[in-house]
């Protein structure tokens, strides 16, 4: 058994910056079950919102936010962002980060959906995220513990409070354990997300008794890279930004008519249009002829381009809308306090109602940066409360079912509970979940096998996911159902709160 003051989950950049908070005072270790590069983190493109632009004002940050949400926000957590993300960047910047200037060594600032103007601060062109992170990694270097390729399996819970975790190796207790370990979007057979995204975070969070809210509400990004099939790369949202327009193969634009916004409508406008097109067999593309010195602005969606065969210089790249980031997670206070004492959540995986019904684009890094500060802060203001692991409270039993494979919970996810539902594909998918007896899989000691536990945690998510879509009866933002077309009155501002204890009652 190793003993650590903060364990935290996940190596994407809300992990980052809780630990780079931390580690002057506390000693820190930071799990994660792949290699530390690989997270949605690295992956993001297009930047971080922010209000600091001379011409910008919070307010407009806050507005364009809600909007976007579909009022579905906590409206205290999106004040929260948009005031304290300022402070939070000129902090990051403070220390050495530097976003893209101008040739007078200016901000930059992109466009994307659903923002008023222009509020996007970006790095590499198109690499925000890799650079934050391995801007990140230096200056965390020999400060924190990182564990590799050591895949946290189970969270410890003893009398009523985590008190570390298991992972295939060994035991770790700490103060406090820190879940940060993103997305859901392997799940689904289009995704952006990277290939850890499997939710097993959420669902170590409800297997040990935390809460989870707002399942229901899955954001698809509109526009993967799509080559024979299958989706194998994002193009930001920024492209658009620069002027380009979803054209079909018959030549018309998907977005006339559909929004004011048009292309940079709110993504679940867009994704749905793009949705509605591919349904009636059309293809998609992106017309990009319109942005000069494009590989100079989107060095990484050029050469992902490159990498899969597709003629950028013909102007048009082909696309289609897959998962990209889950709105809803383990429920948290504004620091990241979990329901489950001595839990702590942030990033993706956590759900302060920030996002509402549907995220404003490059909000999710403000969030990292935002949210983690506070739960850094918290967590150092917080007496130091060491408690021992109980013998006794470790599951012992094991699972005697035959798992399905990764490709069949995609296609009931992608078919039953993707951009457009109804009640029939929702109560199906609910039904193939629960052959799967959730109710053990919640409860049995955790899978040593890899590809099995993670198989275990996808079902537990996908279920929750589901049965919260079947709940809602109405649509709004990134849940829409094509039965229940409208937003109503009686779900304005009502969540959906899950807890284990449902599998008791
Ligand atoms: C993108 O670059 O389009 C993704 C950014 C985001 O999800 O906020």
């Amino acid at each position: 058994m190793r003993e650590a003051d903060v364990i935290i989950v996940g190596s994407g950049l809300a992990a980052l910056m809780v630990a780079y908070h931390l580690c002057e005072y506390k000693n820190v270790i930071i799990f994660t079950k792949s290699n530390k590069e690989t997270s949605n983190s690295w992956l993001a493109q297009g930047g971080v919102a922010a209000a600091i632009h001379p011409n910008d004002h919070w307010l407009s940050h806050y507005e364009d936010t809600i909007i976007a949400g579909c009022e579905h926000n906590n409206d205290e957590a999106v004040r929260i962002l948009v005031q304290e993300g300022r402070e939070a960047i000129q902090h990051f910047m403070n220390i050495g980060f530097l976003f893209d200037v101008d040739e007078r060594g200016q901000l930059l600032f992109g466009q994307e959906g659903a923002h008023r103007m222009k509020r996007i601060l970006h790095a590499g062109g198109d690499a925000t995220g890799k650079n934050m992170v391995s801007f990140l990694f230096e200056k965390l270097s020999g400060r924190v513990t990182f564990i590799e390729n050591d895949p946290v399996i189970d969270l410890l819970v003893s009398d009523g409070h985590c008190v570390g975790v298991q992972t295939k190796h060994r035991t770790y207790t700490a103060n406090a354990t820190v879940i940060a370990t993103g997305g859901i979007g392997q799940l689904y057979t289009f995704t952006s997300n990277a290939e850890t995204a499997t939710g097993d975070g959420i669902a170590m969070a409800y297997r040990a008794g935390a809460a989870v809210t707002d399942m229901e509400f899955v954001q698809f990004h509109p526009t993967m890279l799509y080559v024979n099939g299958k989706a194998v790369g994002l193009i930001s949202e920024a492209v658009r930004g620069e002027g380009a327009i979803l054209v079909t193969d018959d030549g018309r634009q998907v977005m006339d008519g559909v929004h004011p916004q048009k292309d940079l409508a709110p993504r679940d406008v867009v994704s749905r249009a793009i949705d509605h097109e591919i349904k009636n067999g059309h293809r998609v593309f992106l017309n990009i002829s319109m942005i000069p010195h494009f590989p100079s602005r989107f060095p990484t969606i050029t050469s992902l381009c490159e990498r899969y065969h597709v003629d950028w210089r013909s102007g048009l790249i082909p696309v289609v809308p897959g998962a990209h980031f889950l709105m809803g997670g383990i429920v948290v206070n504004m620091d990241g306090e979990t329901t489950l004492p001595g839990l702590y959540a942030v990033g993706e995986a956590a759900c302060t109602g920030v996002h509402g019904a549907n995220r404003l684009a490059s909000n999710s890094l403000l969030e990292a940066f935002v949210f983690s500060r506070r739960l850094a802060f918290h967590l150092l203001q917080k007496a130091e409360q060491h408690r021992k692991l109980k013998k006794s409270e470790r599951k012992e039993n094991h699972l005697c079912i035959v798992l399905p494979t990764r490709d069949e919970i995609q296609h009931v996810m992608t078919q039953y509970v993707g951009i457009v539902r109804d009640y029939d594909k929702l109560f199906q998918a609910k039904r193939w979940f629960e052959q799967y007896s959730i109710h053990e899989l919640v409860t049995v000691a955790p899978e040593e096998d890899d590809e099995k536990r993670t198989i275990i945690y996808m079902l537990i998510v996908g279920w929750l996911i589901t049965t919260s879509a079947l709940q809602r009866k109405e649509s709004r933002g990134a849940h829409y159902r094509s039965d229940e077309p409208f937003e109503k009155m009686y779900w304005e501002k009502r969540r959906i709160i899950r807890t284990k204890a449902e599998h008791f009652t």
